[in-house]
């Protein structure tokens, strides 16, 4: 028997309240905060995502989905929504409308990860980037929005990590001084930790492993480093989050694992919950990625979630989502005559707004008011040889278990008078 790909799920109708839950409060705060839609390919150039999330990265190095076309082309599933953002902002020209330009997306994410409970292969996220202008107020915002979102979903209990990695002025600094604490304690780290010493230090502060945290937590502080710009940049965003009463905690060891990012980045998580799968949201600035690709000197921030998470955790924090609407009408028949006026009612009600589920075969009445009961139907509209003779139907309230004859002709109108 087949099987879904390991690390994909199925979205069954049962969990679709979730989802469609999710995605209208993110259309809402996305359009409340004048932010516009961009939907992107779901597969780019590869050398896109190697150029902007960075070679010595573990996406890059081990969970990119790359195929080469019969042309010869490498194309790349995208592992994340920011690059192809900025491939668009810059194919398109974007440089020329009112700065900063403020889009959001809603797209499927393919990293070839070791699954478990809230990581996958496929996954779905909701993100925003702002580009085009370096304000710490657009941090600040962008933050706001995050945390917003989230308020409005009713979650609670999540903490807001912020930090700053510097820019390119300031950050061989704190990466020599990384280098050379790290060295001291070549011996204890992990292999993988090893080979960050060599090529990607900062990667080195989010090491999950027992016996690097403890080294991490005397390592040097990236805002110890900071430029005066950057440090100026970090107090601003420290003070707009304040003045907009958003409560963070700085984490020294918040890095990030896409190497485009500069000054501010952050996370969001429940409440002490450490692990990586954990976090449901995250983003930071990327000043030099536009230009990397091409573009003019661009400053941006952004940030995105997964929606997978935040079902886990609506689940988790027993928060109720409103269940998408069954037909209210069920209309059950016996007989063929019977049969073709049930297909002309339920098309007439259909035109006329009012939902319809019809029963289909030759099932008896009691096995067909059932299944009424089941859908959740509020009315049935019942057609019996006697009805059809007489021009009626049985219209039963299935909740009181109360029903009425009434004329063919007349269910509509009667049931949008009742419907109310
Ligand atoms: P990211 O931290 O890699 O950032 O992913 C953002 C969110 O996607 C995570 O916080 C998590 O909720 C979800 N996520 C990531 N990987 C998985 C997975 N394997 N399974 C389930 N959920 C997952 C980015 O992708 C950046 N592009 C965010 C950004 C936007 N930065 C600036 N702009």
């Amino acid at each position: 028997m087949y099987q879904a790909p390991r690390g994909t799920l199925d979205i069954l109708p049962r969990e679709q309240g979730y989802w469609s839950y999710i995605t209208q409060k993110a259309v809402a705060i996305s359009e409340l905060y004048g932010y516009q839609r961009i939907d992107t390919p779901t597969f780019e150039d590869a050398r896109l995502f190697v150029r902007s999330i960075g070679e010595e990265t573990d996406i890059v190095e081990k969970e990119m989905y790359t195929l080469e076309d019969r042309s010869g082309d490498k194309l790349t599933l995208r592992p994340e929504g920011t690059a192809s953002v900025c491939r668009a902002y810059v194919e398109h020209g974007m440089h020329t409308l009112p700065q900063p330009v403020r889009l959001y997306y809603m797209a499927a994410i393919f990293r070839y990860e070791r699954p478990q409970a809230g990581r996958y292969r496929q996954h779905h996220q909701f993100g925003i980037e702002a580009l085009g202008d370096s304000d710490p107020a657009l941090d600040a915002e962008v933050i706001d929005i995050a945390w917003q979102f989230y308020v409005n979903l009713g979650l609670r209990r999540l903490s807001l990590y912020l930090n700053s990695i510097g820019c390119d002025t300031c950050r061989p600094a704190y990466l020599d001084s990384l280098r050379a604490y790290y060295s001291q304690h070549g011996k204890s780290l992990c292999p993988d930790c090893r080979r960050r010493l060599l090529r990607n230090p900062l990667r080195l502060l989010d090491c999950q492993k027992s016996s690097c945290i403890p080294l991490t937590e005397q390592a040097p502080r990236s805002i110890d480093y900071l430029c005066d710009e950057c440090a100026q940049h970090f107090d601003q965003l420290r003070r707009y989050l304040n003045l907009l009463n958003l409560p963070f905690v700085i984490n020294h060891r918040l890095v990030r694992g896409l190497d485009y990012y500069t000054k501010t980045v952050f996370e969001i998580a429940p409440e002490g919950e450490m692990a990586a799968q954990a976090t449901i949201g995250a983003g930071g600035r990327y000043d030099d990625l536009i230009e990397q690709l091409g573009g003019r000197p661009t400053p941006a921030i952004g940030f995105a979630t997964g929606i997978e998470r935040l079902v886990l955790n609506l689940k988790k924090q027993k928060v109720a989502v409103p269940v998408p609407p069954s037909p209210a009408v069920f209309i059950a028949y016996l007989g063929q005559e019977a049969k073709d006026e049930a297909l002309k009612l339920a098309s007439l009600l259909r035109k006329s707004g009012h939902g319809v589920t019809l029963t289909l075969g030759d099932r008896s009445l009691k096995a067909q008011l059932k299944q009424a009961n089941s859908t959740g139907a509020r009315h049935a509209v019942i057609i019996g040889e006697d009805e059809v003779r007489g021009g009626t139907v049985l219209l039963r309230d299935m909740d009181k278990g109360e029903q009425e004859t009434i004329p063919l002709d007349k269910v509509t109108e009667v049931l949008s008078r009742v419907m109310v």
